[in-house]
């Protein structure tokens, strides 16, 4: 289970087929997505995505890239349950590993990967907690591995919608220590764990993807 306490709109999915569960903003973003990792991704070799969620993404990442082979993790059994459920039958994707992405030493358990993946958790977690989930990637990922961190941020330390001012505010309300992390804190994590900036995308929904590669030094 997450650590935090959240609002009720912050990690929202609803029961499916079996033990499959739906999460809607997993159903609206799946192909944006696919469309960004199909460019930015490695062809091949291994791919970690932490705080999986449904395994409503990692099921189309694995068909749409057939090249990698996708580990799914995640703290929840019951999400651990539905990402197998998507998963079943995909010829290159492992069972749901029980990974706590905010734990320190989780990198020995997951080494030489050539693609890191996190969708939707640095807001839901302690500024600490993110450099620890960014330092944890960074030891995970081979030389010229990429790390994919998608999300909402902040903009040089303001929040630019409305609605993101709102969604910020609601998680700082259940646990001050949580909610949108600073675009220039993500840039400076990545630098103090070697991993060099290849571009940041503007997704839809006022999103941001960074997208980071590991150096050889
Ligand atoms: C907002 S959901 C995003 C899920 C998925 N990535 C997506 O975008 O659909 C956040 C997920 O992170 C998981 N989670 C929370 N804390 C975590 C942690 N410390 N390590 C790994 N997963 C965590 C929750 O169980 C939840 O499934």
């Amino acid at each position: 289970m997450s650590k935090r306490k959240l609002p009720p709109n912050a990690s929202v999915a609803t029961e499916g087929d079996g033990s499959k569960l739906v999460a809607p903003a997993a159903s609206r973003n799946t192909v944006v997505l696919c469309d960004l990792l199909a460019r930015v991704a490695p062809s091949s070799g291994q791919a970690l995505e932490l705080a999986s969620g449904t395994g409503q993404h990692i099921s189309a990442f694995a068909q749409r890239m057939p090249g990698l082979h996708w580990q799914p993790s995640e703290v929840t059994s019951e999400r651990r349950a539905s990402i197998d459920a998507y998963t079943k039958g995909l010829p290159n994707t492992a069972a749901a590993a029980h990974l706590d992405a905010t734990a320190e030493g989780w990198h020995k358990t997951m080494a030489q990967q050539d693609l890191v993946l996190l969708i939707n958790l640095l807001h839901l977690i302690s500024l600490p907690e993110a450099e620890t989930l960014v330092a944890e990637a960074a030891c995970a990922l081979k030389t010229d591995g990429r790390l994919v961190l998608y999300g909402p941020f902040k903009r040089d330390g303001h929040l630019t919608s409305d609605g993101d001012q709102r969604f910020h505010d609601a998680l700082v309300q259940q646990d001050p220590e949580i909610g949108y992390k600073d675009d220039t804190h993500i840039l400076s994590m990545l630098k103090d764990n070697a991993l060099e900036l290849v571009e940041i995308v503007k997704m839809p929904a006022n999103n941001l993807a960074f997208v980071a590669q590991k150096t050889g030094i």
